[in-house]
């Protein structure tokens, strides 16, 4: 594996990442980066026992725009077409007008064998520790996508679509869907919003014994 070539230092692609909603069909590099990319979080991301429950599937072109009608068309099939036509429709076009989507899974079979070897005292954290994992994976990506210049937002339309998703790309039953990542160039002229209000440093972060020289 190569590495995906990424400017940015660390610090500087984690400040960048946003959450950006109005994304064009253009790319700032090439598919196999992308690509290069998913295999680098699946090689690296960290998980409980090593357990590796986390996989991905990345959608580009007409693919990604069929994972968008296969959500449209279960989305209006649930809320009707009142709520459809009320805004819920242009944000469901806003993603099928991005470039590409990386959906995240669970897979369950390997989420129960971690279960089942786990030692006793570790039994009941093991489904929390293949979700922290799961999310270890989007936040590498999110960060890493978005330090290549590229627009991303994290959209979750699962349980809704599983079913339909995995019959038309034949994705294992075991696997349950996540999260849907979607990136894209983010469209000129269009708002990225207030940077978010965050609660007081004090409020979420204790630190003790620093030293303060250092
Ligand atoms: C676990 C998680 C779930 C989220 N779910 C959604 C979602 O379903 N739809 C969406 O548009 N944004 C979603 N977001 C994005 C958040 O709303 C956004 O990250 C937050 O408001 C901070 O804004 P920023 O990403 O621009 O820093 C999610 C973010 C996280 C971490």
């Amino acid at each position: 594996m190569s590495s995906p070539i990424v400017t940015l230092s660390f610090t500087e692609a984690t400040q960048k990442r946003r959450s950006i909603r109005t994304l064009e069909s253009k790319t700032t590099v090439p598919d196999s980066t992308i690509v290069k990319l998913a295999e680098a979080a699946i090689l690296t991301v960290p998980s409980a026992f090593n357990n590796q429950s986390t996989r991905l599937t990345v959608v580009f072109g007409v693919d990604h725009k069929k994972l968008w009608s296969i959500t449209a068309t279960a989305l209006l099939a649930k809320i009707g077409e009142e709520r459809w036509n009320g805004g819920t429709k242009d944000r469901i076009a806003n993603y099928a007008n991005a470039y590409g989507t990386i959906m995240f899974w669970d897979d369950e079979s390997c989420a129960a064998a971690m279960k089942e070897h786990a030692p006793d005292i570790y039994k009941d954290k093991t489904e929390e520790w293949v979700q922290q994992s799961n999310g270890m994976h989007q936040y590498y990506l999110w960060t890493a996508l978005e330090a290549l210049g590229l627009g991303v937002n994290l959209q979750h339309y699962n349980p809704l679509i599983d079913a339909e998703v995995q019959k038309t790309w034949s994705i294992p039953s075991d696997w349950k869907l996540k999260a849907q990542m979607v990136f894209g160039v983010p469209k000129e002229g269009s708002e990225l919003g207030e940077k978010p209000q965050k609660l007081p440093l004090e409020q979420r972060l204790h630190v003790f014994g620093a030293n303060a020289k250092m």
